[in-house]
C-alpha cells in the first residue's frame, strides 16, 4: 500500500479520552477506518484517576437538567439516544462489576482501569487505531480532506472529530487545542472557567476556619441559580466537598454563597422550642448537639454570639442566630482554578453544532464531542455520561 494511503483514514479523532475512545469504537464498528491521536503516554488518563480510582462512570438518574450549557436544550437529543443504561449494558458485557455509591452514582467495584481497558478493547475489536505520544502540530483543510501534521508524521482524513476535552488538570495533559481548532474553523467559544472546584477563602475566613481542616458536615449550598444538599469539607486551603464543588459550577466571582448549616432543621422553631423547654441550657451546649465541637467554637467566635443561657436571649436575638444557621453567608475569595477543577465550564458554542450528530454547522465533516463543548455536567458521573452520549451519536453519524 502506498505511504499516502496508509496515512489516510475515514476519520481522525483528536483525543484518546472518554469521548474520543467511545466514538472511535462506535464509528469503527460501522466499518469506518479510524485513527485516534493523543499526545499523552496513556489513553484515558482522567478516567484512571476519576472517582478516587474507581471511576464514577455514569449516574442512574441522569437527565438533561443535570447539565449546564448556554443552550440547555442542546444535550437532550444525545442523552436520550445513548442513555446511562446503554453504557451500563456495555460495562456489563465486559463483566465489570459496579455498585451505586450514593445518589445514583455508579462506580467500578475494582478499578477505573477496567473502564479504560474496556474502551481500548472495543476500539481494537472494531479495528480503530489508537496512537499515543503524538503532538498535533497543525491541522488544515483542503476543501476535501483534513491534513494533520504531527510529531509522528502527517495524516489525512475525510472527517475530523475534536475530543480534546477541557482545560482542567493541565498536569494530566489538558490543553486548549480543541478551542484553538474550533476558532480556526470559524467557531465561537463560550467563555471558559473552572467548574466542580473547591473555593478559596479570604484571609480573615481562612484564619477563622484554620482549626476546622478535615471536618465534614452535611449542608445545603445555594445561590440564585441552584441548590445542593450534600457534604461540605473544610480544608487547609478553603472549602470543598460535594456540595461546594456542585455550587462552584454556578458561582459568579464576588457573589456570596448561602450555606444552610442545618438543612434538615428549622433553626428558628428549634431554638424557640429549646428556649421554652430548657431555658437554662447554654447556647454553646445547644450548638454542640447539632455540630462537632470544633465547628461550634468557630461559630461562636466568628459570629460573636455571647455565651449565655437560652432564656437570656431575646426572641429577636435567637431568630438572628437561627437566620445565620439556616443561611450562613459566605463570600469565597475565588476557586482553586484549573489545577484541581474536575471540569471546564463553557467551550465550543453549541448553537454552531448539530445536537443530533455533533457535526459543525460551519465547517464540512468537522465534529466536536465531550467536554470541549459548552455542556458541563454536575458532579456524580454526569460528565462521563455526556462524553459517552455525545461520542456515540457522533460515532453513528460520522
Ligand atoms: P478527556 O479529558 O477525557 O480527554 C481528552 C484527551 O485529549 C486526553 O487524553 C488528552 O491527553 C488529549 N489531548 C488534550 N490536548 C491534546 C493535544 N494538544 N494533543 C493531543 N491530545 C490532546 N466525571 C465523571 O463523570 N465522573 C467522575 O468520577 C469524574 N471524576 C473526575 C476526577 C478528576 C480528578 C477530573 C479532572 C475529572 C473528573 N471527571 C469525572 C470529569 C471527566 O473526567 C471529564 O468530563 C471527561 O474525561 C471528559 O471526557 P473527554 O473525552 O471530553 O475529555
Amino acid at each position: 500500500m502506498p505511504a499516502h494511503e496508509q496515512n489516510f483514514f475515514d476519520i481522525i479523532i483528536l483525543g484518546a479520552g472518554a469521548a474520543g475512545l467511545h466514538c472511535a469504537a462506535t464509528a469503527a464498528r460501522r466499518g469506518r477506518s479510524v485513527l485516534v491521536l493523543d499526545h499523552a503516554k496513556q489513553a484515558g488518563k482522567k478516567i484512571l484517576i476519576s472517582g478516587g480510582g474507581r471511576c464514577n462512570f455514569t449516574n442512574m438518574y441522569s437527565t438533561p437538567e443535570n447539565f449546564i450549557s448556554s443552550n440547555p436544550h442542546f444535550c437532550k437529543s444525545a442523552l436520550s439516544r445513548y442513555t446511562q443504561w446503554d453504557f451500563i449494558a456495555q460495562v456489563d458485557k465486559h463483566d465489570i462489576a459496579w455498585h451505586e455509591k450514593t445518589l445514583g452514582q455508579l462506580f467500578c467495584n475494582d478499578s477505573a482501569k477496567d473502564i479504560v481497558r474496556m474502551l481500548l478493547k472495543e476500539c481494537s475489536d472494531a479495528g480503530a487505531q489508537v496512537q499515543l505520544r503524538t503532538e498535533v502540530l497543525k491541522v488544515a483543510y483542503d476543501n476535501e480532506n483534513y491534513e494533520i501534521q504531527s510529531s509522528q508524521g502527517d495524516y489525512q482524513a475525510k472527517s475530523l472529530v475534536i475530543a480534546t476535552g477541557g482545560l482542567s488538570m493541565p498536569k494530566l495533559g489538558a490543553t486548549p487545542l480543541g478551542y484553538q481548532l474550533a476558532e480556526q474553523f470559524g467557531h465561537s467559544i463560550k467563555p471558559v472557567r473552572a467548574g466542580l472546584v473547591p473555593f478559596t477563602l479570604h484571609e480573615q475566613d481562612k484564619d477563622a476556619f484554620a482549626d476546622l481542616s478535615g471536618l465534614a458536615t452535611e449542608i445545603q449550598a445555594s445561590n440564585d441559580d441552584a441548590s445542593f444538599k450534600e457534604a461540605m469539607l473544610f480544608t487547609h486551603r478553603g472549602l470543598s466537598g460535594p456540595a461546594i464543588l456542585q455550587i462552584s459550577s454556578y458561582w459568579k466571582a464576588g457573589e456570596a454563597v448561602t450555606i444552610n448549616l442545618l438543612p434538615d432543621m428549622d433553626a428558628q422553631q428549634a431554638l424557640r422550642e429549646a428556649k421554652q423547654n430548657s431555658p437554662k441550657q447554654g447556647l454553646k451546649s445547644w450548638l454542640q448537639q447539632q455540630f462537632p465541637k470544633r465547628l461550634t467554637e468557630v461559630l461562636l467566635t466568628r459570629e460573636q454570639w455571647p455565651q449565655k443561657n437560652l432564656a437570656d436571649y431575646s426572641h429577636q436575638q435567637l431568630d438572628d442566630i437561627a437566620t445565620t444557621l439556616n443561611g450562613w453567608q459566605l463570600k469565597p475569595n475565588g476557586t482553586e482554578g484549573y489545577r484541581t477543577a474536575e471540569v471546564t465550564l463553557g467551550g465550543v458554542n453549541v448553537d454552531e453544532v448539530s445536537s443530533k450528530t455533533m457535526q459543525s454547522k460551519l465547517q464540512p465533516n468537522l465534529y466536536f464531542i465531550g467536554e470541549v463543548l459548552d455542556v458541563t455536567g454536575w458532579l456524580g458521573g454526569y460528565n462521563f455520561q455526556w462524553a459517552w452520549s455525545s461520542a456515540w451519536v457522533c460515532g453513528e453519524a460520522v
